[in-house]
């Protein structure tokens, strides 16, 4: 699968090997690709939906673990049967969109919905259950893995063909990094539409899960939050985060505030909220810091906003790779966005896409080490 054109003489420049995973139950193959750099990450990617299962970072003591979840078999992430979107990609539109409904240029969409009275990411048969295509290469970068999808005009409802290219690359280790995990987006419709792409990785920077994220320290470059009504659509207001447990300006562990009596926390079970990050261009929006591995994982983006939201609905009823059960706000997902509804809101950053124009998008989780003080 991967010819000898994809891996360079240079073993440093590091490494894409496909495997064999299974197939869909109309028999479509399925593939795992493996990006590899030495001395710094790796990733495990499926062709399916563009999943990140797999991705390994060194801790403080040099340790290798495993930071997100997912499993190791296609089965449980078929039909979301097992996966409540682990580290899939997601589209056309990365969270939810007020009944379904929007309207663009005087037409009026219907899409189905599938979470309460809304539409969230992207329908049943969004992105994260399609096959892709998918092309291995080590690049200048590190090993890269593009995959690419056409989403027929009506797909799940939304108007337009449209063509997609996600690009994720395995950057190789600076002076004062590991490396990390980039995604670049790109998209072309032929009549106007609505997207909004993102990657769903559950983030646990202990290393293989072993327990809940409320230690994690979190710092988010973000002034306003978008609050929500009871069914997670912003009301459309950018409120201050100043006095509030969505203030992680100066960092902040994730458990301090998330038992708060604070309305908007009791309309998520936690956090499951869209931050307005500061500053535009792909710039660094925050990290998470995980003390007792020393694990940091910076987080840049082009995208004007994050939905950080805490594992609320995980329940302990899943079990994923080496049979752990995830149980309540067991990873935290940093899934850089534009606004949940953003077709919705005039006053929101626009999400529309029309024919000539190219959408694109990139963000990197970066990795490093970081031990505290005394520790
Ligand atoms: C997003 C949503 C959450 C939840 C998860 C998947 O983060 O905002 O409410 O639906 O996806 O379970």
């Amino acid at each position: 699968m991967t010819g000898p054109h994809d891996q360079p003489a240079d073993p440093a420049a590091g490494s894409v090997t496909a495997r064999p995973w299974g197939a869909t139950a109309e028999g479509v193959e399925l593939h795992l690709y493996d990006l590899a750099v030495p001395g710094g990450i790796a990733a495990t990617i499926s062709d399916l939906g563009g999943i990140v299962t797999h991705l390994h970072v060194p801790g403080a003591d040099g340790l290798v673990g495993d930071v997100v979840l997912g499993h190791d078999e296609p089965g449980p992430y078929l039909g979301r049967a097992e996966s409540p979107y682990f580290g899939a990609l997601i589209g056309r539109y990365g969270n939810r969109i007020r009944a379904g409904r929007f309207n663009l240029d005087g037409h009026e969409y219907t899409l189905a919905t599938n979470n309460g009275p809304n539409a969230l990411h992207g329908g049943p048969g969004g992105f994260d259950q399609q096959v892709w295509t998918a092309r291995p290469a080590v690049g200048e970068d590190g090993p890269a893995l593009e995959l690419r999808l056409v989403s027929p005009d009506g797909d799940e409802g939304y108007p337009g063909t449209l063509d997609v290219t996600v690009t994720y690359t395995v950057t190789r280790p600076t002076g004062g990094d590991l490396g990390g995990l980039r995604i670049e987006y790109v998209a072309t419709t032929d009549a106007p539409t609505v997207v909004n792409l993102t990657n769903h990785s559950y983030f646990n920077l202990v290393g293989d899960a072993s327990r809940d994220v409320l230690g994690h320290e979190l710092t988010l470059h973000a002034d306003q939050f978008t609050p929500v009504d009871d069914t997670l659509i912003p009301t459309g207001e950018l409120r201050d985060v100043t006095g509030t447990p969505f203030d992680f300006r100066a960092g902040r562990a994730v458990g301090d505030l998330i038992d708060d009596a604070d309305v908007q926390l009791a309309y998520g079970g936690g956090y499951d909220h869209n931050l307005v990050l500061r500053g535009e261009g792909l710039r660094v929006v925050g990290e998470v810091h995980e003390p007792r591995s020393g694990r940091v994982m910076e987080v840049r983006t082009t995208e004007p906003g994050v939905q950080f939201y805490s594992g609320n609905f995980l329940d302990g009823s899943i079990r994923g790779k080496r049979g752990r059960a995830y149980g309540p706000r067991w990873a935290l997902c940093l899934e850089t966005q534009h606004f949940p509804d953003s077709p919705n809101h005039p006053n929101f950053p626009s999400t529309v896409l029309r024919p000539g124009e190219t959408y694109r998008s990139r963000t990197e989780y970066v990795f490093s080490v970081r031990t505290t003080k005394g520790s």
